[in-house]
């Protein structure tokens, strides 16, 4: 299975900060938040990884990111001209995606908790496609989805006016490899975008739609504005303080999942001990 980050748009939410860098690069606590979406796809296997960035942003990340191979991994990238919506992902990255399997992730969102790495495990060899729900106070911001008593979908809406649950479709999204033709064959909304939406709605009404729910053990949080990025920050300051783990690191995750050896490990962790980031690596060889 091949991974799609999507690290585009323009982060008008987060102006004026985001308008001299792309939200995706700012700090939660102590590390950019595209460490967090890419360690997500890390721990579910998928280590070939096209990142979508703003034409302006692009260089920032191969700076950050490389090619990834210094954590055992393939990196690509690809830019979005516009913020033509999600699915368009699907289409700037069809030659990456070929004949395989793909998964999106959002840039912004932050996915932890028990059971999480299981549920997605389970999905990564969708027979159509996979989304996942989550009860939230205001579905209203979100794709809503409906399901019935043996937790089929119904519906899917994208922002209502009134939503018919409080199940919020999050940002991460597999697929077969047929999405890359549905994208191309749906027309954008009234926003111009061609939404994730009418791609899970496509599948819907093919029978090929699996939502999971996932459980309170599960924290999810997309982080696009100045009060939710604010909050992610404080709850990973929080769980890292107390747990002595970080959430997110993109080398201890391919470090645990053997993608880089020990010694690769020490060599990471070298340049980056002056924040304390590369003495946490180094701890994890000593324990
Ligand atoms: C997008 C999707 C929406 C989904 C959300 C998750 O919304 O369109 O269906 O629930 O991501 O973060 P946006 O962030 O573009 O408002």
């Amino acid at each position: 299975m091949k991974g799609i980050v999507l690290a585009g748009g323009a982060g008008t939410r987060l102006y004026p900060s985001a308008r001299g860098i792309s939200k995706h690069l700012m700090p939660i606590y102590d590390k950019p938040m595209i460490y967090y979406p890419i360690s997500t796809l890390i721990q579910a296997g998928v280590v070939e990884i096209l990142i979508v960035t703003t034409p302006a942003d692009n260089a920032n990340f191969v700076r950050l990111l490389g090619d990834g191979s210094q954590i055992g991994c393939s990196f690509e990238y690809a830019v979005q001209k516009q913020p033509n919506g999600l699915a368009e992902a699907f289409i700037l990255g069809e030659d990456f995606i070929g004949t395989d399997q793909v998964a999106l992730i959002l840039g912004d969102n932050l996915f932890h908790g028990k059971g999480f790495d299981e549920h997605l495990a389970d999905s990564t060899d969708p027979k159509g496609g996979v989304v996942f729900a989550y009860s939230v106070p205001d579905p209203r911001r979100y794709g809503v989805v409906e399901l019935d008593e043996s937790g089929s979908a119904l519906n899917i809406e994208e922002k209502p006016e009134r939503p018919r649950s409080d199940l919020a479709v999050v940002g991460l999204y597999l697929y077969d490899n047929s999405v890359i033709e549905v994208a191309k064959s749906i027309t954008p909304s009234h926003r111009g975008q061609i939404e994730i939406t009418d791609v899970n709605l496509e599948y819907l009404r093919r029978g090929q739609l699996d939502v999971k729910v996932l459980d309170r053990g599960v924290v999810w949080l997309d982080t696009g504005t100045v009060d939710s990025l604010s909050d992610a920050s404080d709850f990973i300051r929080v769980l890292e303080g107390r747990s002595g783990l970080k959430i997110g690191c993109i080398e201890e995750v391919a470090w645990r999942r053997e993608l880089v050896s020990s010694s690769d490990l020490r060599r990471l962790a070298e340049p980056l001990r002056s924040s304390g980031y590369g003495d946490y690596l180094l701890s994890l060889l000593r324990h």
